[in-house]
This record gives structure tokens, C-alpha cells and sequence, in this order.
């Protein structure tokens, strides 16, 4: 616990920064905080940095709607898979206590016909730039903070012949510019001194809570159209040396009737230094465009209470559909969000974390979330002093989410071996990355 008084330095520090008027610049806000964040950090040598993007899209001649996600991921940059990905989900790569290393591109849609397709590089094809989001995969799939541009392919009989690729078979290919519209920033949670700490399990970054997508995307062949003002996008990324558990997402920019209103909500049980800290989300919600309205636990005012921000969490399987009921309240905001997904939509997504362990075996994941959002005030005067009163309710439709969530008896072989080779590989490294 040695880091302690050095985080609270930190924190001193950053809180001072926050003070100082913020220069006019054009760049956008806090658009370092997407960059490749692990360098110089632990989690360089066991973690992962990603960058998510989802959106909407149209079949011109069907005017059927689909919505896709694109993910640019690198696994354990200082593991060793210059040359060569290594993977994870291979019994030798285990024995050795390698940890996976690779560069992944990936790409997947829901509904109907749903993939999710990975197409893996050696580190030597990545590129990422530690100052803005600027990454590179093999050379012509790129991603910067206004367009995108790639391709992933997978045979069927690449992904029988290849069971550690955890892929299914398609191909996908994009064309995409990007208008981040929207950003929440987890504030000093996300403050880049600490990321580079790394005491958080998983971290966190909305640069495009609510992005505008254009271009197209071609599935199996395909082509689909992405217009701006229907493409409903989102772009975030997360870093960490392993995943939450319990996962909760929700992303939705699709309120009827409500143009700009956007909300977002992501947590699960955060671990800092090692220690859980109870079930949390965080959620972001603008009204029409309107005030940013933050419920995070880690930015709280200066000397508030334990429990300015009061959450009641209610997510997992109701019957043939995933169910999120949130609420969230700080002394003067309070926001209910209740929403469902039919399972049939979802993909389930693969993820094997940095010690090579697909632990999250129900990793559901979806672009067809419907359901609720109220947004009440406190009244601060009059008769109703002190109860709530509802601003507004909004509907969401084809929002994005995910749960995910397991017990460690429920793979009892993956949580004893991560134990132990968690020891064991922890002996290994430098005393910085333990
Ligand atoms: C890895 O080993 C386990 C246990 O010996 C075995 O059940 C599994 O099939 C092996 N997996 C691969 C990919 O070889
Ligand atoms: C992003 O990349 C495109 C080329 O793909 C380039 O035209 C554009 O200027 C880049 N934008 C930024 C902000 O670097
Ligand atoms: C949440 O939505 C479901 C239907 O999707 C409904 O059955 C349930 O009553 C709602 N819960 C609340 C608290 O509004």
C-alpha cells in the first residue's frame, strides 16, 4: 500500500489542475485521455488497451437496420508477441505461463446473422499514439478521433481449424468518418497520472458518449449505409490488467421524440488496489443536448459523505431477455434507467483477459435495448421541499449494453490456475507491475 500516499498526492495535485481556468484550445476535451494510455505503466506488461466504436447502419435496397461494432485491442504489449501473436487459448501457451500478446482487430453485428470476428497481428503491427487516439493494425486499419478505416476477415475454416482465435466466420469492412459530439470524462478517476499507476483493475474513457458515424460498412458482402443522424454512435475505451465483474453497460442515443438527449452507464465492481469496492456504475445522462448531468462516485465534492451518490443495481436474465433497472440519485439528481434486450439479439462476447483466462462465460452483449429513462430534481422550496419531482420520461429504443458475471465456482479450474499462475508470473515481474 506504499501507493497510497503517492495517490493522494496525486489527487492534491490533479484537484489543483482542475482549479486553473482551462485554456481555449481546439482539440477536444480530455481527447488525451483516449490515446494509448498503458504506456509506462504496469499494465504494459499486463493489460490491455481497446478503443470501442458502435453504430447504426441501413441497407439501402431492404432499408433493413443494423448495427455494428469495431474494436481495435492490444493484449499485453511487453508479453512477447512481436513477431507473432501469442495466444491465450492454447494449452502449451498456458503451460509455459506466457500471457497472451497481440494486436486484435475486431468487428461483429447483432441480430440476425450475428458475428463477432477477430483477426489477429504481432505487436510489430501495431502503432498507437500516447498523446491522442491514433492506432494502427497491420498498416491499413486505422482509427483516429475522426475517421476509421479497416477490414476483418475469417474463413469458416479458419475458425474451425483455429479454436483459440475465438472467432466465428464473415468478413466486415468499413469506410467511416467520425464527429465526437458528446464526451464524459470519468474525471479523476481517469486523471492520466493515476491510469499510469495502474490501481484499477478497469479503466474507463466516453470520448464519444455520443459520436456521429458516416460512411459505410460491408457485411458478407453487403453494403450499408451510415448517415450521421441515424448512425446513433458511441466510442469509448477501456484499459486494464483484468475485466469487472460483475460488467454492466448501457449506451443509448436513440430517445424517441428527444433528439440529443444521450445517456451512458458503465461499472460493475471496481477493484482499486486489489481491493473491491461493492457493485458501482457510473452514468452520465444529457437532456436534450442540454446539461451533462454526472452521477460518479469518484468525483464527489471535497468532504461529502460516503453516500452522496445512492445506486440500487438490478441486472441479469429475466427470463428470455437481459434486464438493466438503475437508479442512481445525488442530493439533487436522481435518474432511473430500466431497460431490456431480447438474449436472441446478443452476442456473447469472447474475451480472454491478460493472464489468458475467458473467465466472463456469459459476456452478454447487445444493440437492441429498449426501455426507460426518468430524470427528477430535487425541490428545493415550496411544499414539495425535499421530495422529487420528475423533469422527464424518455423511451429508448436499439440502445447498446452488456452484462456479464460469474463466480469464481462457476469455472473453478480458469480461477485456481489464474491463481496460481498469478503467482507464479507475479514472482516474474518487476516489482512495479505487482
Ligand atoms: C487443454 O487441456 C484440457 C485438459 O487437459 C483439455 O480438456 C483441452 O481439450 C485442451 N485444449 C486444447 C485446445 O488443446
Ligand atoms: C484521421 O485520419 C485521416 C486519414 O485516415 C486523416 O485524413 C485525418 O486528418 C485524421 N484526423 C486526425 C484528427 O488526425
Ligand atoms: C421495467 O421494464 C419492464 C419491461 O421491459 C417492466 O416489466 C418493469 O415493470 C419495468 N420496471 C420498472 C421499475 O419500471
Amino acid at each position: 500500500m506504499l501507493a497510497v500516499p503517492r495517490l493522494c498526492l496525486l489527487l492534491v495535485t490533479t484537484a489543483a489542475l482542475g482549479v486553473a481556468a482551462t485554456p481555449q484550445s481546439t482539440a477536444l476535451p480530455d481527447e488525451d485521455r483516449n490515446a494509448y494510455v498503458i504506456t509506462d505503466s504496469p499494465y504494459y506488461l499486463r493489460g490491455y488497451d481497446w478503443w470501442w466504436h458502435n453504430f447504426e447502419a441501413v441497407q439501402p435496397e431492404t432499408q433493413e437496420r443494423r448495427s455494428f461494432f469495431i474494436q481495435y485491442l492490444v493484449m499485453n504489449p511487453a508479453g512477447g508477441g512481436n513477431s507473432a501473436p501469442v495466444f491465450g487459448q492454447i494449452n502449451a501457451t498456458t503451460r509455459s505461463g506466457d500471457r497472451p500478446s497481440y494486436a486484435r482487430l475486431a468487428a461483429g453485428t447483432w441480430g440476425e446473422g450475428k458475428v463477432q470476428l477477430f483477426n489477429y497481428y504481432p505487436l510489430s503491427a501495431f502503432e498507437a499514439s500516447a498523446e491522442t487516439m491514433q492506432v494502427s493494425i497491420g498498416g491499413s486499419n486505422t482509427a483516429n478521433e475522426t475517421a476509421l478505416k479497416g477490414s476483418v476477415s475469417v474463413t469458416s475454416d479458419q475458425a474451425n481449424a483455429h479454436p483459440e482465435w475465438l472467432s466465428d466466420a464473415g468478413s466486415i469492412t468499413w469506410d467511416l468518418t467520425v464527429e465526437k459530439v458528446l464526451t464524459f470524462s470519468t474525471g479523476i478517476a481517469g486523471a492520466l497520472p493515476l491510469v499510469k499507476l495502474a490501481i484499477a483493475q478497469m479503466g474507463w474513457h466516453v470520448q464519444g458518449m455520443q459520436a456521429k458515424y458516416s460512411g459505410t460498412v460491408t457485411f458478407n458482402g453487403a453494403t450499408y449505409i451510415v448517415d450521421p443522424e441515424t448512425s446513433y454512435g458511441y466510442q469509448d475505451k477501456n484499459f486494464g490488467w483484468d475485466f469487472t465483474n460483475p460488467w454492466y453497460w448501457i449506451s443509448c442515443n436513440n430517445f424517441k421524440n428527444s433528439p440529443g438527449s444521450s445517456l451512458v452507464v458503465g461499472g460493475g465492481q471496481p477493484v482499486l488496489f486489489g481491493i473491491p469496492q461493492g457493485k458501482k456504475v457510473l452514468v452520465a445522462f444529457s437532456h436534450k443536448g442540454g446539461e451533462l448531468y454526472k452521477w460518479n462516485f469518484a468525483d464527489v465534492p471535497f468532504g461529502s459523505p460516503g453516500d452522496y451518490i445512492k445506486q440500487a443495481i438490478d441486472v441479469g436474465p429475466a427470463g428470455e431477455n437481459i434486464q438493466w433497472s438503475i437508479s442512481s440519485e445525488d442530493p439533487n439528481y436522481k435518474i432511473i434507467v430500466n431497460m431490456t434486450c431480447p438474449k436472441s439479439q446478443m452476442l456473447r462476447l469472447r474475451y480472454e483477459n491478460p493472464d489468458g483466462f475467458v473467465n466472463h462465460k456469459q459476456l452478454w452483449n447487445g444493440a437492441d435495448l429498449s426501455g426507460s429513462v426518468q430524470l427528477f430534481s430535487k425541490a428545493a422550496g415550496g411544499n414539495n421541499q425535499g421530495s422529487w419531482s420528475l423533469i422527464d420520461t424518455l423511451v429508448c429504443e436499439r440502445g447498446a449494453g452488456e452484462y456479464g458475471e460469474y463466480k469464481l465456482a462457476d469455472s473453478a479450474a480458469a480461477g485456481s490456475s489464474a491463481a496460481a499462475a498469478d503467482s507464479a508470473t507475479t514472482a516474474a515481474l518487476p516489482a512495479s507491475a505487482r
